[in-house]
């Protein structure tokens, strides 16, 4: 770690009040890649040693919740070939990785319609998700084959099927009933969304979730994004008054 980042580590950690669900929608590995005159696919193979750090310096710092937007609805749009390496990526650093995850006590989760992943790739995740969950050191959690529409749609027709059910009336519908339907039912909204590679847009993702989280849009890209970028965004975020809509 440089002098410059230790320095502004130590500034974070004195002043304290550290967000507790980070989330990331980790952009640009296209881009690195087309820069370098590579293939798309090596930029998410780069992006994933980037995973690496970021993960350990979250752990470090002691974040509760690291919410990673890994792949999405919309992404199986992208071309077959590219599509088929994200998925390789996901099972081999799934499975290298889940050992070293254990051991630095991380529990791994899911938020998206794991279900519908290719069998080795819902397989390995299962398991890694089992292994790990009495784990009481940073949540890392993955969204993979998220879409922000679709989790409130899903969320809609279950609280519907209960209203059929007479389990709870129209009425019983609350924000924090909502809440309950989502995928990330047992998580709080996230403090901070750090979004890479400059886009100022969502792009689907924790539409409900994100509706007072502070937003932080770096230019570096994914596969660039350092230590020192991940510390810059919590301290921005610690420096910031949040409102919510009060004086
Ligand atoms: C993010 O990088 C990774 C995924 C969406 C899976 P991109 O592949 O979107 O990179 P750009 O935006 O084309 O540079
Ligand atoms: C968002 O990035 C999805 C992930 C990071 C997994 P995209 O690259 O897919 O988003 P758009 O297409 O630029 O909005
Ligand atoms: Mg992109």
């Amino acid at each position: 770690m440089s002098e410059g980042s230790l320095e502004l580590k130590k500034k974070i950690v004195k002043k304290g009040n550290l967000p507790a669900h980070v989330a990331i929608i980790m952009d640009g590995n296209g881009r690195w890649a087309k820069r370098r005159g590579l293939p798309r696919t090596a930029g998410h193979k780069a992006g994933v040693k980037t995973v690496k750090r970021i993960v350990r310096a979250a752990g470090d710092l002691g974040i509760s919740i690291l919410t990673l937007f890994t792949f999405s609805r919309e992404n199986w749009k992208r071309p077959r070939y590219e599509v088929s390496a994200i998925m390789k990526l996901l099972y081999e650093t799934t499975k290298r990785e889940i050992n070293e995850l254990d051991e630095n006590n991380v529990r791994l989760i899911t938020t998206g319609r794991i279900e519908e992943l290719p069998a080795e790739e819902k397989e390995i995740l299962e398991n890694a998700k089992n292994r790990t969950k009495d784990n009481t050191g940073l949540i890392l959690n993955l969204a993979l084959n998220y879409g922000g529409r679709t989790e409130i749609l899903d969320a809609v027709k279950e609280f519907a099927l209960d209203v059929k059910e007479r389990k709870l009336e129209p009425n019983d519908l609350d924000e924090k009933t909502f809440s309950e339907y989502l995928y990330t039912k047992d998580l709080p909204d996230p403090d901070l969304l750090i979004r890479t590679s400059g886009e100022m847009r969502i792009s689907n993702f924790l539409l409900w979730q994100t509706s007072y989280t502070e937003l932080y849009v770096t230019n570096v890209l994914w596969p660039n994004f350092a230590v020192k970028d991940f510390y810059q965004a919590i301290w921005d975020y610690q420096n910031r008054e949040r409102r919510f809509g009060k004086i």
